[in-house]
C-alpha cells in the first residue's frame, strides 16, 4: 500500500494526512490456480500486516469461505501458520482442493499441459458426466479459466474476446498452472479441506484460542445482488455469521462490501470497521470494509463513514455517540 502525503485545508492548521492507494496486485505472488471472482489477492498485504501486528503466532488459520484460497495459501507459503482449514460449499471448487490434497496435483498438472484448448474440446470435456474427483477438478479448472470472469455460477458463459483478442485462451497458462499445482502439492499435508457450511466449521473452532479466521462471505447482505451472480452458493444468514464471530476466542478479520446493512451489523455486534481501497475488475477504485475485534493496527485507514444526518438531528447523534463510546470498541 503506497502512502502519499497531503495537507488538510484548515486555516491555521497544517495536518499531515496519508492517502492510502489500492494495492497493485501484480506485486503479490499469485499462488492459486483459480482466477476467482471476488478473490482477495489485493488483501494479501493487509493480511500479512495483521500477522505482523502481534507477537504470538496462531497455529491454525480457518477460512470458512475459501473460494480460490489465496489467503490460506499465502498463510502457508509465508509460514504464518502450521495448518489451514479451508471450507467451501461449492462442489466443483471443492473437487479441485480435494484432488490436490489426495495426491492428484501432478495428475492435474499433466492433464493441463497436454490439453489442446479449443472451444470444441472444452465443450466436449466439460459435458462428460463423471464421478471421479480428479476429472471433476480438471473440468472445474477448465471452466474457471475459460468462462467470463472465472464465474462458475449458473448462467455463466465462455470468454468472448478475452485479453488481446485471444478469446477463451486468454487466461489459459498451462506451464504457470502446472507450476502452481506442484508448489501447492508440497504443502498439501498442511491443508484440511472441508466441503461444508463455513459457519458450522467456525462454531467447531470457536472455543480454541490458538486459531485465527479470515472470513470473506458472499456479498449478499441486505439482498445485494452482486454475490448472487458470482457464486452458486450465495445465500447466507449474515446475522448468524456476525453472532458466531462474537463467540470466537481467536481473532478474526472479515471483509465485506461497504453496505449500510453490513455496517449496521458490525455496530450492533460491537466490532470495529475500516475502509480499504481496492481496484475492481473494471479498474475502478472502490472501498471495501474490513471488520474485526480490534483494528488499531489499521489506523492509517479511514473509519467507516457514519450515515449522513440532518443538522437539527446532529446534537442527538453526537450525544448518542458519546454515550456509546464508553462501551463500544469503535
Ligand atoms: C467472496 S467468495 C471467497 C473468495 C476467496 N476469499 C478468494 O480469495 O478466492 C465467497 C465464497 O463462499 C462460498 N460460500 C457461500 N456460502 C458458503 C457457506 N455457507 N459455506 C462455505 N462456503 C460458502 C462461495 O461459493 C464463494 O466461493
Amino acid at each position: 500500500m503506497t502512502a502519499l502525503r497531503g495537507t488538510l485545508p484548515i486555516p491555521g492548521f497544517s495536518v499531515e494526512k496519508e492517502i492510502i492507494k489500492p494495492v497493485n496486485v501484480s506485486s503479490v505472488p499469485q499462488r492459486s490456480i483459480f482466477r476467482y471472482p471476488g478473490g482477495k489477492t489485493w488483501f494479501v498485504p493487509t493480511f500479512r500486516k495483521w500477522f505482523d501486528s502481534v507477537n504470538a503466532r496462531p497455529a491454525i488459520l480457518v477460512e470458512p469461505f475459501a473460494g480460490g484460497g489465496i489467503i490460506s495459501l499465502t498463510a502457508l507459503f509465508d509460514k504464518l501458520v502450521s495448518k489451514v482449514v479451508m471450507v467451501e460449499l461449492d462442489e466443483e471448487i471443492a473437487a479441485v482442493w480435494q484432488a490436490i490434497i489426495s495426491g492428484n496435483a501432478n495428475w492435474l498438472a499433466k492433464r493441463i499441459l497436454s490439453f489442446d484448448l479449443t472451444r470444441e474440446n472444452v465443450i466436449e470435456e466439460i459435458s462428460n458426466k463423471t464421478s471421479s474427483v480428479k476429472e471433476k477438478a480438471f473440468q472445474t479448472i477448465l471452466k474457471n479459466r475459460t468462462f467470463h470472469g472465472g464465474i462458475l455460477a449458473n448462467g455463466s458463459g465462455f470468454l468472448k474476446h478475452g485479453e488481446n483478442g485471444k478469446g477463451i485462451k486468454s487466461r489459459w497458462y498451462p506451464e504457470t498452472l502446472a507450476r502452481r499445482l506442484d508448489d501447492i502439492s508440497h504443502l498439501a499435508n498442511k491443508i484440511d479441506f472441508r466441503c461444508e457450511d463455513g459457519i458450522k466449521v467456525m462454531k467447531e473452532y470457536a472455543s480454541h484460542n490458538n486459531v485465527r479466521y479470515f472470513i470473506d462471505p458472499p456479498y449478499t447482505a441486505g439482498g445485494k445482488k452482486a454475490g448472487n451472480r458470482l457464486y452458486r452458493h450465495c445465500e447466507l444468514d449474515h446475522e448468524e455469521l456476525f453472532k458466531v464471530c462474537e463467540t470466537l476466542k481467536g481473532d478474526f478479520l472479515m471483509t465485506y462490501d461497504n453496505a449500510e446493512e453490513v455496517k449496521a451489523l458490525a455496530r450492533k455486534h460491537g466490532f470495529q470497521m475500516r475502509l480499504i481501497p481496492m481496484t475492481n475488475t473494471h479498474h475502478a477504485t472502490m472501498e471495501e470494509l474490513v471488520i474485526g475485534k480490534n483494528l488499531t493496527w489499521l489506523d492509517k485507514l479511514p473509519a467507516a463513514h457514519e450515515p449522513l444526518v440532518n443538522y437539527k438531528d446532529e446534537v442527538l447523534i453526537v450525544k448518542t455517540k458519546i454515550s456509546k463510546h464508553s462501551r463500544v470498541r469503535q
